[in-house]
């Protein structure tokens, strides 16, 4: 193993490991002290996502969509996740596996390869897709963003070999860590097909990152992106957008029953991907955290000042963000508006009982807090349920939660869960 990739396998790790829960969570992050204890949380007023920035009460679902939905899309652009562009005219896919048997004929491998720019040496992202063989075609189908290449995300040597960031800025070809593969064929079985693609094919992960991935492209002459533009987490949502541009090409997958899943860094990401592109029918967010479906105004665990401090993940949104570190009373927004950009489709908030930092009791009071939206659409979400305990899979509602019992992860069960949230919603084809 090279020594910068190394490193980079390492710091993951123990950044997994030491943060978030097998150990005892740290008491002060960048400076800044964390709070761990319900009755030192102190009191907070959330903005109401029924009142228009006028001060006038939406009645309608029609009214949410027409008016008050732009608003709050409007919020999280400018000032959490920034502007990103659209479609790139210059986009070109190349279907390079077109349809391979794999696991005993269970599944059809294909991969494509998405070129953002018209130079095809660099700014391109595979696409890894497996559809059940014998489900009716078009296939619905679950959309994963993961941290580490497809080859390394999947037990399949068929997989083209993929290439992972180094932190001065060099690809270095993928080896082996410390992360789970994913179970393709858990939602295979099931009749769901499982596309993955690798957050770094589109943008790296590190703070001094711009400079290589496709947020580069867009600079026309700037130093860095404005402080309402795109920060690492809106370029990765827009990487999965042209995932879907390629999908809508596919007559085999049903682009209208997509889900959009991502854990962590990557769940915020799910999130901002179904606010931002409405193609996507679903979105499932795991431990997604602050800055993702955890209230922020809740003191507990990660706050805005922990997440955006210049030291640790300031790049990943837009820059404007961090200026709310000292007074979250004032930002127009918080999580569970974030969680109303996603109604009336069905959205799935999985979090871990012991993962402190990620405030799992946070996601679930914000998904509550977003309820009133789903309602307008006749659609349920955790009602006046009281905060579930691990393992309680009685609220898999539109606007669903789920806990299981343990940290920081996707666990093999918890996928689970997801087949029976994707059959519930997006089944039969
Ligand atoms: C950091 C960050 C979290 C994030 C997590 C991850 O710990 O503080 O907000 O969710 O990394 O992406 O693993």
């Amino acid at each position: 193993m090279n020594k910068r990739h190394l490193f980079l396998t390492i710091a993951i790790a123990a950044v997994h490991s030491i943060v978030y829960g097998q150990q005892k969570p740290p008491d002060t992050v960048a400076g800044i002290p964390v709070n761990y204890k319900e009755d030192k949380v102190g009191t907070y007023i959330l903005p109401d996502p029924l009142t228009l920035n006028n001060g006038k009460k939406v009645t309608s679902a029609d009214m949410w969509v027409k008016k008050r939905r732009p608003e709050i899309f409007k919020m999280y652009q400018e000032i959490q996740f920034g502007k990103a562009p659209g479609k790139p005219a210059d986009m070109k896919f190349n279907v390079f596996d077109k349809g391979t048997p794999v696991f005993n004929g269970t599944a059809i491998r294909k991969q494509v390869t998405v070129y953002f720019t018209k130079d095809t040496s660099d700014h391109k992202m595979d696409v890894l897709i497996y559809l059940p063989a014998n489900a009716p075609k078009p296939v619905p189908l679950l959309l994963d963003i993961s941290f580490v290449p497809n080859s390394l995300s999947v037990a399949d040597s068929g997989v083209k070999k993929g290439m992972m960031w180094s932190r001065d800025g060099k690809k270095v070809p993928a080896t082996q860590t410390a992360f789970r593969k994913f179970d393709v064929e858990k939602f295979i079985s099931n009749g769901i097909g499982v596309a993955l693609v690798y957050y770094g094919d589109i943008e790296p992960d590190f703070a001094g990152g711009l400079p290589y991935g496709i947020r580069s492209q867009y600079l026309g002459g700037k130093e860095k992106p404005a402080p309402d533009e795109w920060g690492a987490i809106a370029a990765w949502a827009w990487g999965l957008s042209r995932a879907m541009d390629y999908f809508e090409t596919d007559k085999d997958i049903n682009a209208k029953k997509i889900a959009v899943t991502g854990a962590s860094r990557l769940g915020k990401t799910a999130l901002w991907t179904g606010a931002q592109d409405q193609r996507f029918a679903m979105v499932i967010a795991s431990i997604s955290g602050e800055g993702g479906a955890a209230l922020s105004r809740r003191n507990y665990g990660e706050t805005i000042g922990h997440i955006t401090d210049p030291t640790r993940y300031l790049y990943q949104f837009a820059t404007n963000y961090h200026d709310y570190s000292n007074r979250i009373d004032q930002l127009p927004m918080d999580a569970h508006m974030l969680v109303s950009l996603i109604a009336p489709r069905p959205l799935l908030l999985q979090t871990g009982n012991t993962d402190f930092w990620s405030d799992p009791k946070g996601e679930y009071l914000s998904a509550q807090a977003a309820e009133p939206v789903y309602k307008l659409f006749g659609k349920a979400g955790p009602g006046s349920h009281e905060f579930p305990g691990p393992g309680d899979t009685s609220l898999l509602n539109p606007l669903g939660y789920y806990m299981h019992e343990g940290g920081h992860a996707v666990l093999p069960t918890d996928l689970d869960v997801f087949v029976t949230f994707i059959k519930q919603y997006l089944l039969p084809n």
